[in-house]
Parts: C-alpha cells; sequence; structure tokens
C-alpha cells in the first residue's frame, strides 16, 4: 500500500475511515451541492459576487464551504468551486448564464481544436488549492465528539468534461460528444489522456493542500452503454483514479443513472461509488461483492417530502446499509434550488441518532 494511504487507516475523521471501509462509531453524512442556491447564507453572497468570483476567490469560497458544513453539521464539507473551472487553463472559455447552466464559447469538435488544448497551465488553478488551505485550517482541530471533518476536493472525469467541452453546455442526447467518440478514437484517446494529465495535476495540488478526499464527479456517464463505456472511457478513468489514489486519498467515484453501469464503474478501482436514488442501495452493493464503499442515496427530492416520509427513507436506507462498513450517507444527486433547509438539517440529525443506535444494538 502507499504509505500515505496507510497513514489514512489511522484516520481520526469517520468519514474518511468510512471511505477506506473501516468501522466507524456512526454513518458519515454529507450532501452533494451542499453549498448552493437553497440556502440564503449561499444566495446572500451571490448576491454580491458571481458564481466563477466565488469559486476563484479563495477567502470567498472556503467561507461559503465552511458555512454550509457548519449550519448542516455534516461529516464532511466539499470545497466550493466547479467541474468547468479547468476549462480556463486548457484554453476554453466559458460562462455560466441563469437558467442555463455552462456555456462554453467555442466548443471543440475537430481534433485540431483538441491538439489546440493546454495542458502546461495547471498552476492557474491553484486558487481552488489556496480555499482548501483555508477550509483544512478552519477545521484542523476535532469536533467536540473527537471526530475530524473530512475535506473534499474534487474534479470531472473525463467523460464528463468532455461532453461539455464538446457539446458547449448541458445536452441530452450526447450527439456530438458521441459522434466525435465514435468517428475519431485518435482524437477521442487525445482528448482524455489530456484531460487525466491536467485533473491528475489539479487534484494533486488539491491533496497537498489539504484534501483528505478526492470525489470524481462523471454525472452524465450514465448516458452510455456498457460497451462504449468500456471502450472509450473506462481506460482513461481508471488511469484518472489510479493517479489520485497514488497522491494517498481515497477517491469517490459518482455518476448518475449508473444502475447498470455500476459494476463496470468498480473497474477503475475507486475506493467509493456514488450511488443515485434509481438504485437500491442493498441490491446495488450486493451486486458489487460489498468490495467498494458506497455512497448514497436518498433522492434530492425527498427533501421537499413530509418529514414523516422523509424520516422512514432515512431509516429504509440505514437498514439496507445494514451497518456494513463502507456506507456514507449522502443525496443520490444534488440539492436543488427551494429545498427547505430545515430538511437536509434534520436528515443530518436522524443519520447520526439512528446509526449510532443501531452500530450499539
Ligand atoms: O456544495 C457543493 O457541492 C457546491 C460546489 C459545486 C458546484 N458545482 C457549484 C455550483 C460542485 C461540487 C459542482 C460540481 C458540478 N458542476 C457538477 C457535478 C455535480 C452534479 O450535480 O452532478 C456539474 C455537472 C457542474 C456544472 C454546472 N455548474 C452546472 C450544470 C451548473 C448549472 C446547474 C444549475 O442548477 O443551474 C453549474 C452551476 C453551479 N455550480 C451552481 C453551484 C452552486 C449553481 C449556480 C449558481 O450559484 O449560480
Amino acid at each position: 500500500m502507499n504509505p500515505a494511504t496507510s497513514n489514512l487507516s489511522a484516520s481520526t475523521s469517520r468519514f474518511v475511515r468510512a471511505c477506506l471501509r473501516q468501522p466507524v462509531d456512526r454513518t458519515p453524512v454529507w450532501f452533494l451541492r451542499q453549498a448552493g442556491r437553497y440556502m440564503p447564507e449561499y444566495m446572500a453572497v451571490r448576491k454580491h459576487h458571481s458564481l466563477l468570483e466565488i469559486c476563484r476567490k479563495p477567502e470567498i469560497a472556503a467561507e461559503v464551504t465552511i458555512t454550509a458544513a457548519e449550519i448542516l453539521n455534516v461529516d464532511a464539507a466539499i470545497i466550493f468551486a466547479d467541474l468547468l473551472l479547468p476549462f480556463t487553463p486548457m484554453g476554453l472559455d466559458f460562462e455560466f448564464l441563469a437558467g442555463e447552466g455552462p456555456v462554453v464559447h467555442k466548443p471543440i469538435r475537430t481534433a485540431a481544436d483538441i491538439d489546440a488544448l493546454r495542458t502546461d497551465r495547471t498552476s492557474e488553478l491553484g486558487y481552488v488549492s489556496e480555499a482548501i488551505t483555508k477550509v483544512a485550517h478552519h477545521f484542523r482541530a476535532p469536533r467536540p465528539d473527537g471526530d475530524r471533518l473530512g475535506i473534499i476536493g474534487f474534479c470531472g472525469a473525463p467523460f464528463t468534461l468532455a461532453s461539455y467541452m464538446i457539446e458547449g453546455g448541458s445536452s441530452r442526447n450526447y450527439v456530438e460528444a458521441k459522434r466525435l467518440m465514435y468517428s475519431d478514437r485518435g482524437a477521442w484517446n487525445a482528448l482524455m489522456a489530456k484531460l487525466v494529465a491536467v485533473l491528475t495535476v489539479f487534484a494533486a495540488q488539491q491533496v497537498a493542500a489539504g484534501a483528505d478526499v478526492i470525489q470524481i464527479f462523471d454525472s452524465w456517464v450514465g448516458s452510455l452503454s456498457i460497451a462504449d463505456y468500456r471502450d472509450f472511457v473506462l481506460p482513461a478513468t481508471t488511469q484518472l483514479v489510479r493517479a489520485v489514489q497514488a497522491l494517498g486519498v481515497p477517491v469517490i467515484y459518482f455518476g448518475v443513472d449508473t444502475a447498470s453501469l455500476l459494476p463496470s464503474m468498480k473497474l477503475t478501482g475507486a475506493d467509493v461509488l456514488g450511488l443515485d436514488w434509481r438504485t437500491p442501495l442493498d441490491t446495488a452493493w450486493r451486486d458489487l461483492d460489498y468490495s467498494v464503499a458506497v455512497q448514497g442515496n436518498l433522492d434530492p427530492i425527498a427533501l421537499f417530502a413530509p418529514h414523516q416520509l422523509l424520516h422512514r427513507r432515512v431509516q429504509q436506507i440505514l437498514d439496507e446499509a445494514a451497518n456494513r462498513p463502507g456506507h456514507i450517507f449522502n443525496l443520490g444527486h444534488g440539492i436543488v434550488p427551494g429545498t427547505p433547509v430545515e430538511s437536509a438539517k434534520r436528515v443530518v440529525e436522524w443519520v447520526h441518532q439512528l446509526s449510532a443506535r443501531q452500530q450499539n444494538a
């Protein structure tokens, strides 16, 4: 084992221990998009700063990260950033348009476009690691129960980032991305290789700054068949996962609509697989032979349900995990705007209470 990884086995963070499938006193919990527009404190910052300004100013990104983690009382803080930030040093301009999401000004479509992508300017992303340094400093001391909050750094996965680069934004059918993938293997492989190179350096900066775990978001990988995933995406993704693990931290690999892909995603060697809510946690984990940790998988829209029903769903997910080492409670995808903050806080409390009681039973 990598010496840095073996240090983690003595981690005082129950979140990190769960990533490594080590026993914990209770199930750790955090939420995808826990800092976001559903939270008044975030909107107050957004009134004065654009999304990219928040990301690029370490002081503000750190504050937003810390505030969300403290309000919710979760066991891990994910750094406030965005999947698309590495596009800038690679030479692709983009912006976020209200209501539309990200827009890449000149999407890539040809081998020449891919040739032109830069891989030598990743140091320009240093503002993300500066923010992580501040967050890690803030949470350096153990909490009253002795647990140290986990710090999560993140990056996009090669397929999901390629889809934004090629489509130019969000997409329903990924026609352009898949067309390039199918029709020009050389160009596709070159693009995957450039993304892996940049993302590996970006992840290394985040780990050096204090990230305990790296989550790799392959949000849209569920659009692929198993055969296409294995042919076109698995090799580069595996390379990235292994390179991040070699830095000495566990990797969480997350996608949406992945029920049929999970066994193939496991082949990347990721320590933890994110499960969306369409996949029952118990059968998904069993089908993975319990040989990987799992994170999930409450429907984020269940946070709009009456608390009695919401409580039942939380209990159900904990029952499905059955106290096996290696479960991190989370949503199956990000919190959406309009979510009652009170419901998110209650879920954290319930996970804390219910999983501790179960572990003593
Ligand atoms: O606490 C957190 O998790 C927030 C940090 C975070 C953001 N983006 C900030 C953000 C994280 C982890 C991301 C990752 C991200 N970015 C993903 C993967 C996560 C997933 O949901 O699968 C993706 C696909 C992106 C690209 C992206 N950024 C999109 C598609 C959008 C628009 C979505 C929308 O709901 O409008 C964004 C914008 C964005 N990134 C917001 C936030 C808080 C909301 C917009 C805002 O504040 O103006």
